[in-house]
Formats: C-alpha cells, structure tokens, sequence
C-alpha cells in the first residue's frame, strides 16, 4: 500500500547478475541520500537466452522477496530482459510500488545521428520481446535500425567479472562490433555491457556514439520518488542497512541468488 511506504525504505535493484551495478552507479550519483539493495541472480543468468517465462517468473520472485524481506519503497528492473519479459505484470501485480524499468536507448540514439544509421546491441530475449518489437517500430520513422543479438556476450562479462578485458569478452564484441560498421550511433541494450564500453570503444569505429539508458533511468527513478515524496533527505536518513559505504549519506546491500528460490 502506498500509504504504508516509508521514505526510509531501500530501494531494489535488480539484475540477472553484475549488469545492473552499470545502472546502480548512476543510481548512487543521482540518489545520494538513499539505501539500496542490489540482487544479483547470477545463479540464474544469463536471462537473454533463459526465454521469458522464466525470466518473469525470476523476476516476479525477487521482487516479492524484495518486497516482504527488505520493505522496498521502490524496484528498478536494471535488466532490459527482464523488463520485457516481466515489467507488465510486476505493475499489475504491485500497483501501489514504484517500478523503473530500463529499455534500450532507441529514442535518443535516434535522435543523436547524423547519419541515422544505429546499431542495437542487445540480448537475444530483449529483441525479440513485444516491447522491443513495439518501441522499434515506432522509433524505425526516425533511424535505419540494425538489431544484434549478442549471444554468449553477458555470460563471459559474468564469467570474467575480475577481468573485464578478458581475451573472450574483447572476441566477442569485435564480433558484434563488426556489424555497426555502416553506423555512426550504437546503443548498448543489455545493462552489461557499459561494463565493458572500452572495449568497445576499441572495437567499434572511432568516434561512434554509444549510448545507453542508465542515467535516464535514475533520473526517472529521482522524478518517480520526489513527486510521491519518498525522497530521502539527508538529514532525516534512518538506520542504514549492513553493507558496503558507498557514500556518507549511502549503503548498497548485495544478494545473491541463494536469497530467492526458484519458481516452480
Ligand atoms: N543484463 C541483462 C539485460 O540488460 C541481461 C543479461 C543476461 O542475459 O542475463 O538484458
């Protein structure tokens, strides 16, 4: 309910692994009096190539544990996957919650070329979900569109987590990155891989424009919370909960997938 919500409570993100610590970071900066807690379901990843029943019903888990665990005043789905997949019915099914979810950045990729030619990085799963299909057609008036699904890509930045320039992660992105040639403007369309923009930038050719949508999602998340007067001013800040200082005024807690089980 939204009267029981407390502008103390964390804020929960979301992410089938390390991927959304790419949208927590803008998080951090944009939010800097608030708590999060961060849930990686790495035991479950990769979502792209999971098939969306599962992913929703991951999804629809983590956040009811979200939910009656940790009192979260708002969700961010910091997973363009798990957003297709499962952003309709989390809405249905939390009504009166905050929920933010992220999509690829069409919209200003389209409006950032000159030559109107971009290319879409993005999960097997993101492309070819109704929403993806949907936001690409409308956005198909303003841009030529080129869509690459990026199989392997999140598994091996999960796999390398402690090496983010491992020889099979640097594989394949100059694999995909290939496809972008004729393109001025990409857009990273899976929150995992800002992670590994330089290698990107190495890949693709210079001066491309790579785009992505995490700070558009904090600064909708900062819009969403001030206008229900959730915001948490600094100097009303509660007991924070157990985890990492990232700032003064902020703590990330981290979970892991052991925390949810699986649908059955
Ligand atoms: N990080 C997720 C996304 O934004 C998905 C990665 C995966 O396939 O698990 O789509």
């Amino acid at each position: 309910m939204a009267s029981m919500l407390e502008t103390g409570g964390p804020i929960g993100v979301f992410d089938s692994g390390i991927g959304g610590l790419s949208v927590l970071q803008a998080l951090c900066t944009a939010l800097p009096n608030e708590q999060f807690v961060y849930f990686a379901d790495a035991a479950h990843a990769p979502y792209g190539e999971k098939g969306d029943a599962f992913v929703r019903h991951r999804s629809l888990d983590i956040t009811q544990q979200l939910r009656a665990q940790y009192g979260i005043k708002a969700l961010v789905v910091a997973c363009n996957t798990a957003t297709a997949a499962a952003i309709t019915d989390l809405r249905r099914l939390h009504p009166n919650l905050i929920i933010v979810g992220i999509e690829p950045a069409l919209k200003p990729a389209a409006a950032h070329s000159q030559n109107k030619r971009v290319t879409v990085f993005a999960t097997q799963g993101t492309l070819a979900s109704s929403k993806f299909k949907q936001l690409l057609a409308e956005q198909s008036a303003f841009a030529l569109f080129t869509c690459i699904a990026c199989d392997g890509l999140a598994q091996a930045i999960e796999r390398h987590r402690d090496d983010l320039n491992h020889a099979d992660i640097i594989t394949l992105v100059y694999q995909y990155a290939a496809a972008a040639h004729l393109s001025d403007t990409v857009v990273l369309g899976c929150t995992h891989y800002p992670l590994v923009k330089p290698v990107f930038e190495a890949a693709l050719a210079p001066h491309t424009y790579i785009v992505d949508n995490g700070a558009s999602v904090a600064k909708r998340l900062y819009e969403r919370l001030h206008s229900k007067a959730l915001l948490q001013a600094a100097s009303t800040r509660g007991t924070s909960a157990a985890g990492a200082a990232v700032t003064a005024n902020q703590t990330v807690t981290y979970l892991s997938s052991a925390a949810v089980k699986i649908a059955q």
